[in-house]
């Protein structure tokens, strides 16, 4: 019987399959690329075709699976997470990586993938991180490498920002402990909270090299980011997540981190410094 991950190639996939090696586990990765996702983990796990898009997948995917992790597919993920479900009654756990705030909000698509997960009978956990520090040396890291600026429409809001190795790092501990996380819902966010131009200041330091925070109108924030190859409606779902940001909803501090893993969670400052060779 084995531990099934879904979105074993992204962010907190990753992590999440490297500490479950750590701890000694050969977890299965469902990924859409069995070829391309093999160097991820090499021969310390096995790899299976599995697409949301593909129905038929779900059952050779599931086939042996005693817990699973998944992330919510990018576009519609309501149906097939549906049919998903229905074919994974079987499951003893299920945890749903969600999202901080959209996670809460009624008719959002993570909200009803989350009840989509409450209702399925399936003893389950759900995480809501919080933004991620990755963005900083991810999508938004592209501005900071070619114009030394950070664009974005968060105004002077402050976010606490979560590392996705600690969201890894607990995932893997509720896996590796599944009865005292049954249907309870974790808030994972960073031990601090900053502003944007906090962050820009130490993207500076660490580098050595002016880093410039500058907020954007939403509208030239789409304009902008379509102009880069995004769709309208990426674009726009950005803008309404630095809303949520702008709100201040993403800047309270939680102890669900420390709660799981019984130590702080990883700070935004060592994070920059450990990564400061991405900002070049
Ligand atoms: N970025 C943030 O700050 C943030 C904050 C809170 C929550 N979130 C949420 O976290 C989730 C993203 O997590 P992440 O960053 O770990 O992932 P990610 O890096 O965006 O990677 C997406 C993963 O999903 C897989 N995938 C895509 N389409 C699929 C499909 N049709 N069937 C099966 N697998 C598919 C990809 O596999 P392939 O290798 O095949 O492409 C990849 O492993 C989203 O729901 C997002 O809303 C993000």
């Amino acid at each position: 019987m084995s531990i099934l991950i879904i979105g074993a190639t992204g962010n907190i996939g990753r992590e999440l399959s490297r500490a479950l090696i750590r701890k000694g586990q050969r977890p299965v990765l469902a990924v859409r690329d069995p070829e391309k996702a093999r160097p991820l983990c090499g021969g310390r796990a096995d790899y299976i075709r599995f697409d949301f898009n593909d129905p038929e997948t779900f059952a050779p995917a599931l086939e042996g699976a005693k817990q699973c992790f998944f992330i919510a597919p990018h576009a519609d993920p309501v149906p097939s997470v549906e049919r998903f479900l229905q074919q994974a009654l079987h499951l003893q756990q299920i945890i749903f990586s969600s999202g901080r705030t959209t996670g809460g909000v009624p008719g959002a698509p993570l909200n009803k993938v989350e009840n989509l997960v409450k209702a399925s009978g399936i003893p389950y956990t759900l995480l809501r991180p919080g933004w991620f520090m990755q963005n900083f040396t991810g999508w938004i890291g592209d501005d900071i490498r070619q114009e030394r600026r950070i664009i974005v429409p968060a105004g002077d809001s402050r976010t606490a920002f979560v590392d996705v190795h600690d969201i890894g790092a607990v995932a893997a501990a509720i896996l590796l402990s599944p009865s005292s996380h049954t249907s309870k819902t974790y808030e994972l966010v960073g031990r601090e909270a900053f502003s944007h131009y906090e962050v820009a200041a130490m993207i500076s330091e660490a580098v050595g090299e002016k880093v410039e925070y500058r907020p954007i109108e939403p509208a030239d924030y789409i304009k902008r980011m379509i102009s880069k190859g995004w769709t309208k409606k990426a674009a726009e779902h950005t803008v309404y997540l630095y809303q949520l940001v702008q709100e201040g909803k993403e800047a309270e501090i939680t102890p669900d981190i420390e709660k799981v893993l019984n130590h702080s969670p990883r700070r935004l400052s060592d994070f920059v410094e450990e990564n400061k060779l991405k900002f070049s």
